[in-house]
């Protein structure tokens, strides 16, 4: 871990006018100001033509929209604000940018922006210093296939080093996403069972009961295995599948997560089903013969030691009965077990929108005769406001230089290699009902394990 020394003395963030900004980077900076996190200078960079008091302006808005504004701290944040205004390809931008620093020695540049405009960002910041001792962080989408992720990375690298990287995903910065390793790992009694002698399956579902609510262009670009399997669902399943990382060294946890992103097999073509919500073309920014997909189920393996043979079933999708991200992992029948595979043992740990652990059992049923029939051991947390969100979680890290809770480039190129040979119209699209569990062929893959598992309702 970096030391209190090395944190970041600035933030700027490009993209100040955008609604990454807007949804999500100006609640994180109030909560962490707050918590007194935050008392460096917060450089907003943007081409809207804005002045200092704008910015000020759309941070407010966007609090009242996003949480609610705290006055007295929202004070001591605007107090925080510089801003800088112009075109990202100009090199006078960067000049304006560099004074706005003053005296900063490790900035921390948060790329807001769309992935096209990296490249010329990072060769500015470059050119005009501002990268000196800099970090900087960028969201996902890390490229759209294996190779844009390479060259990708070859720009990032031809200034930054990989330790300066943070590359969100905002999963890996989800409570209930770390509480699976802590779960898996604070605790004795998983480990002997956790391996193909005990597990037979492992679901994992991401359901939205949303569309794609005014972003169809963006889906155009991505599809729901670039948009969330690619990153967030291969995230979960490398926590879920790792080796217990060593405490001594840090970075351990991160190679134990890519070894489990580099075994996964290529995914093939019957292996994954596509889905587009009936509707879809109709949104505006998509195309009225769009073949992407907003629904995608997956059957993967992972070719190692602990994991040979067992399935790992990913299902995504919007327009969904329902909202919720929940993992379910099945033991094997115990022997003579008279239970569909479905209600045997299990642990079923809800991400999202609460957290819960479950442990599914057989237990007595009340009465006269000696037969069992099927009960939860659960726990449900609820949000707590001690709780921090993501994004808040994130910047928060960055700004220390802890790379822990990001993804590393040999991670992001694994989990392209695995997905690559099934990106865009290697299978086809099946139209589904919005409301509905997705097209009906979904079902096929899931057929020898008993189904799909549907969330509950908590
Ligand atoms: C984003 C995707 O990364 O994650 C969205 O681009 C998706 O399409 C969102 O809706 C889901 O995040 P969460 O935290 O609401 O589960």
């Amino acid at each position: 871990m970096n030391s209190q020394a090395q944190r970041s003395d600035a933030l700027v963030f490009f993209g100040a006018s955008g609604d990454l900004a807007y949804k999500k980077i100006f609640p994180a900076l109030q909560a962490m100001a707050r918590r007194g996190r935050l008392d460096v200078p917060v450089i907003g960079v943007g081409r809207s033509g804005w002045n200092l008091e704008q910015l000020r302006a759309r941070a407010h808005d966007s609090l009242q929209k996003h949480g609610g504004v705290d006055e007295a701290v929202f004070a001591k944040l605007a107090a925080l604000f510089h801003y800088v205004d112009g075109d990202y390809r100009e090199a006078s931008t960067y000049v304006a940018l560099r004074k706005e620093l003053g005296d900063a020695k490790r900035p921390l540049h948060y790329l807001a922006i769309p992935p096209s405009v990296f490249p010329v960002v990072v060769e500015h910041l470059a050119q005009s210093g501002c990268s000196n001792n800099a970090r900087v962080v960028l969201e996902k989408p890390f490229g759209r296939d294996l190779a844009s992720a390479q060259q990708l990375n070859a720009t990032l690298h031809s200034v930054f080093d990989e330790s300066a990287i943070f590359r969100i995903d905002h999963y890996l910065g989800k409570g209930s996403v770390q509480n699976l390793s802590i779960f898996r790992f604070a605790n004795t009694f998983l480990e002997p069972i956790w391996n193909r002698h005990y597990i037979d399956s492992v679901q994992i579902t991401m359901a939205e009961s949303f569309g794609v609510q005014g972003r169809g262009a963006f889906y155009e670009e991505a599809g729901a295995i670039r948009d969330v399997v690619q990153n967030h669902m291969l995230q979960v399943v490398s926590l879920l599948a790792m080796e217990p990382p060593t405490a001594s060294y840090h970075e351990s946890t991160r190679d134990e997560q890519v070894k489990v992103l580099r075994a996964l097999r290529p995914l093939r073509p019957e292996q994954v089903v596509r889905g587009q919500f009936a509707g879809y073309r109709s949104e505006v920014g998509v195309a009225p013969n769009s073949t992407v997909e907003t629904f995608a189920a997956l059957q993967l393996y992972i070719d190692s030691w602990r994991w040979d043979g067992v399935p790992f079933y990913i299902r995504v999708g919007k327009c969904l009965p329902m909202t919720a991200t929940e993992v379910l992992v099945t033991l094997k029948r115990p022997p003579m077990a008279q239970t569909s595979p479905c209600d045997t043992n299990y642990f079923r740990f809800r991400l999202s929108p609460d957290m819960i652990i479950a442990v599914g059992a057989r237990i007595k049923r009340p009465g006269d005769e000696l037969v069992s029939e099927p009960t939860e051991l659960k726990v449900v947390q609820q949000p707590s406001c001690d709780d921090l969100d993501p994004y808040e979680r994130l910047l928060g890290e960055a700004m220390l230089g802890d790379t822990l809770l990001f993804a590393r480039q040999d991670g992001v190129e694994a989990a392209w290699a695995a997905v690559d040979p099934v990106l865009g119209d290697a299978t086809p699209v099946h139209t589904y009902e919005p409301g509905s569990w997705g097209p009906p062929q979904a079902a096929e893959l899931t057929a020898a394990v008993g189904g799909w598992h549907e969330p509950g309702p908590c």
